[in-house]
C-alpha cells in the first residue's frame, strides 16, 4: 500500500469522522499501513538480559489521530515509548558503519530517528509524558513549564546546571506558558511549588509542559494514573482538543473506557509484540486482545488494579456483545 497522503488528508484533523471513515478501510492487522503516517517504525527491538521486552516488526502511526496503545503490565508500551523517544536504545540498534539489515530504524516526519538523542527527538517535534510524573516538585509551576521551553526534562536532568539557561525568561516564552497554564486550569497555581499540586494537577501540569514547544505529536504513558475523577473529563477534552488542533496523539492507557471513548485507533502489545490493531470498538473486544490480558494474569497474583483492568475488559466485551446482539435483532424486526 502507498504511503502518499490519501484525499482525505486535508479535510482533518478538524474533521473527526472523515478521520474515522478513512481508518474504517483499513484492514485491522497488525503492522497495517496508514493513509497518513506521521510515525514509521520497522524492526525495534528492545532485551534485557534473556528477555525480550519490545520486539515490534513494523507499526505506523496515522497524523491527526489518536491512537491508544493498550496491553497489560510489563507488556513492554512504556519501554516501547523510551525507544521511539530516544531515552533508550533498541538493543539492534543500527551502526554508523556495516549493514542496516535487520537493524532498528524509525521514521517520523519522514526523519530518520534511530541514530538521535532524546533532546533531538523533542526538537523534531515528537515529545512525551512519563508513567511517573516528572514534574519538578522543587520549582514553581511556572519555572516547570519553562523548562518545557528548551529542552524535554529528561530522567537525569540536572536542574541546578540548567536553571541559568531557563532563567533568562523571554517574554514570549512567558506568555506561552502563561496562556497554556489558563487553558489547563492551573494558572492560579503558577508561582506554587509543583510539589503540592494533587497528582492529577501533576499530568496536567505534564501534558501543558509537554505542549511549550508546539509538537506535532504527543506521546503520553498513563496519563489518567492517579487523577482524581473530578479531573479526568478535564484531562480527556485536553486531550481532544489537542487532536482537534491538529496535534498527533499516542497514549499508553489502562483505563478502558477512556480508551475506547476517545481513541480514533487501538494498537495492542502483549509481550513485547504488536498482536492487534483496528478500531476501538472492535479490537478492544476481539478475543485475542481479551486472551492476553487473561493470558497475562496467569501465572501470578493478581493486584487490584490488575483486578480492575482485566474486570473492566469483560464488561466491556460483554456490553459490546449484547449491543451487537441488540442491532443483528432490531435489523431482522
Ligand atoms: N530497565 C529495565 N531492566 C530490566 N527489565 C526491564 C527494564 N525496563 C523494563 N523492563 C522489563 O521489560 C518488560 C516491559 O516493561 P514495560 O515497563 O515496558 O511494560 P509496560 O507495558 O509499560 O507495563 P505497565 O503497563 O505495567 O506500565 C517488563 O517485563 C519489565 O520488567
Ligand atoms: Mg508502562
Amino acid at each position: 500500500m502507498s504511503n502518499a497522503p490519501s484525499t482525505n488528508a486535508l479535510a482533518y484533523p478538524s474533521d473527526r469522522e472523515a478521520l474515522r471513515a478513512e481508518l474504517r478501510t483499513l484492514e485491522q492487522t497488525p503492522g497495517v499501513a496508514k493513509p497518513d503516517p506521521i510515525l514509521t517504525v520497522d524492526r525495534i527491538e528492545r532485551r534485557f538480559g534473556g528477555m525480550t521486552a519490545v520486539d515490534v516488526d513494523h507499526l505506523q502511526v496515522q497524523r491527526g489521530a489518536i491512537t491508544a496503545l493498550i496491553g497489560p503490565n510489563g507488556a513492554g508500551k512504556t519501554t516501547f515509548f523510551n525507544l521511539l523517544t530516544g531515552f533508550d536504545h533498541p538493543s539492534n540498534a543500527a551502526s554508523l558503519v556495516g549493514s542496516s539489515e535487520g537493524k532498528a530504524s524509525w521514521s517520523f516526519e519522514g526523519r530518520q530517528l534511530g541514530r538521535t538523542n532524546a533532546t533531538k527527538v523533542a526538537r523534531a517535534g515528537m515529545i512525551r509524558t512519563f508513567q511517573l510524573t516528572k514534574a519538578l516538585n522543587r520549582m514553581t509551576v511556572l519555572e516547570n513549564m519553562l523548562i518545557g521551553a528548551n529542552d524535554q526534562p529528561g530522567e537525569n536532568m540536572f536542574v541546578g546546571l540548567v536553571k541559568p539557561l531557563w532563567a533568562k525568561r523571554e517574554r514570549e516564552n512567558v506568555e506561552r506558558a502563561e496562556d497554556l497554564l489558563r487553558k489547563f486550569k492551573l494558572h492560579e497555581k503558577r508561582d506554587d511549588m509543583a510539589g503540592g499540586l494533587s497528582g492529577g494537577q501533576k499530568k496536567l501540569l505534564e501534558m501543558a509542559r509537554a505542549l511549550m514547544t508546539n509538537p506535532s505529536m504527543i506521546m503520553l504513558d498513563e496519563p489518567m494514573a492517579g487523577v482524581n475523577p473530578a479531573l479526568t473529563q478535564s484531562l480527556l477534552d485536553h486531550i481532544q482538543m489537542l487532536r482537534d488542533e491538529g496535534t498527533t496523539v499516542l497514549f499508553v492507557e489502562h483505563d478502558m473506557h477512556m480508551v475506547r471513548h476517545i481513541s480514533d485507533w487501538v494498537v495492542v502489545m502483549a509481550q513485547g509484540k504488536i498482536i492487534a490493531e483496528g478500531l476501538p470498538e472492535e479490537v478492544m473486544t476481539s478475543s485475542a486482545v481479551v486472551d492476553a490480558y487473561l493470558g497475562a494474569h496467569h501465572d501470578r497474583d493478581l493486584g487490584d488494579d490488575d483486578v480492575l483492568t482485566t474486570g473492566v475488559i469483560r464488561a466491556i466485551a460483554t456490553e459490546a456483545a449484547e449491543e451487537l446482539a441488540q442491532e443483528i435483532s432490531e435489523e431482522s424486526r
